[in-house]
């Protein structure tokens, strides 16, 4: 993407730079659809560094995880050529737009977000940030500076991209027509993979045992020992059914979302086979699938400054969008422009 494509609508996405690897969760319930969406779309990539910091972060290790993640995305296939892949931080108008975003949010409205609760629980209501307070108001001027039509995410963003939707309505109405409506894209077959100790629980990068999630960077062996001691259950029997047999819901789910045979077809293969042969097949295909995309990162890590080149041509292209968008939203508020 040279310039942008008129005939094209825009897209948006961003993950956080916040561990060493992305997991299963953010690898098909999101990074497979950017992918899959970056040809019809002009897509921006954005590695939300300014997010991470709303938890406590070591600088090197974040430095560390910026570059690892960017490494990640091209390796599962973004073209940087393609799509404007890019660092946060280092497009100033995404802080600059959320302050005003942040002025025209309601405090009662911030505090409902679900995901600020469960993370302020876990860090003690004393500790959290009001960075992490803010942290949605942030991620809606993300979006909102690239006027998206489709923000592809799992379904733990959908509240975000509501509280999006409601502040371009509220400035729109209150300044006049300035944001796009985003809609959220979300796959039901992938919205939400599951936690493999605890399959209730969505699969997260705070997992408290380790072995519930496989990482994208994770070697061959870790993968086949997390899959082998995923928690099923008793009857042995090989059915998607949620509520009762969440576990091995969840590992057939998995399995169907990366090769695209239904679960239907699936649970008709292994009838009558014991979940071991279930998992040792499904490691298989897990290591098919990531086996490649960590090879390719690992060796993308090595070239640094080529990464940091990528990087910078993809915050050209979003700057020069971004800064258009808060121009217009400068001048509909009222500031002088020098
Ligand atoms: P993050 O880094 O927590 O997650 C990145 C993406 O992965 C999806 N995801 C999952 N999908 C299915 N199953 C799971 N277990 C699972 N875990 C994570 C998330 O839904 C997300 O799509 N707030 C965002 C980052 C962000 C953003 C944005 C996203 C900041 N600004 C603008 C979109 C647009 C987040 O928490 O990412």
């Amino acid at each position: 993407m040279s310039s942008l494509d008129n005939s094209k609508p825009n897209l948006l996405s961003g993950m956080q730079p916040s561990a060493s690897s992305l997991h299963l969760g953010n690898y098909l319930g999101a990074l497979v659809n950017w992918v899959a969406m970056q040809k019809d779309f002009n897509a921006f990539y954005c590695i939300v560094d300014l997010h991470a910091i709303t938890v406590p972060q070591d600088p090197f290790e974040l430095r560390a995880n910026t570059r690892r993640t960017a490494a990640q995305y091209i390796a599962a296939g973004i073209d940087p050529a393609h799509s404007a892949l890019f660092i946060q931080s280092q497009v100033p108008a995404h802080a600059q737009l959320a302050w005003v975003l942040n002025c025209i949010t309601g405090f009662g409205e911030a505090s409902r977000m679900t995901q600020f609760k469960d993370k302020s629980q876990k860090a003690g209501a004393e500790s959290a940030s009001v960075g992490l307070f803010t942290y949605p108001i942030l991620q809606a001027a993300d979006i909102l500076l690239y006027q998206p039509k489709a923000v592809p995410v799992g379904e733990d963003q959908r509240q975000h991209l509501e509280l999006t939707r409601d502040l371009a309505e509220r400035f729109n109405t209150r300044f006049g027509e300035t944001f796009v409506m985003p809609q959220a894209h979300i796959l039901k077959e992938t919205a939400k993979i599951y936690d493999l100790q605890v399959p209730t629980a969505k699969m997260s990068k705070s997992a408290a045992d380790p072995k519930g999630l496989i990482n994208i960077m994770d070697d061959n062996s870790s993968i086949t020992k997390k899959i082998k001691s995923a928690v099923t259950d008793t009857d042995g029997v090989i059915k998607a059914d949620a509520v009762n047999k969440p576990g091995v819901t969840n590992l057939l789910g998995i399995y169907s979302a990366i090769t695209g045979e239904s679960v239907l077809s699936l649970e008709d293969r292994f009838a009558g086979a014991g979940y071991g042969v279930l998992k040792t097949e499904l490691a298989e295909v897990v290591i098919a699938a990531i086996g490649p995309i960590r090879d390719r990162a690992n060796e993308l890590m090595s070239e640094e400054t080529e990464l940091d080149r990528l990087l910078a041509l993809g915050a050209d292209k979003a700057n020069a969008v971004a800064e258009a968008t808060l121009a217009k939203v400068y001048e509909r508020v009222g500031f002088i422009k020098r």
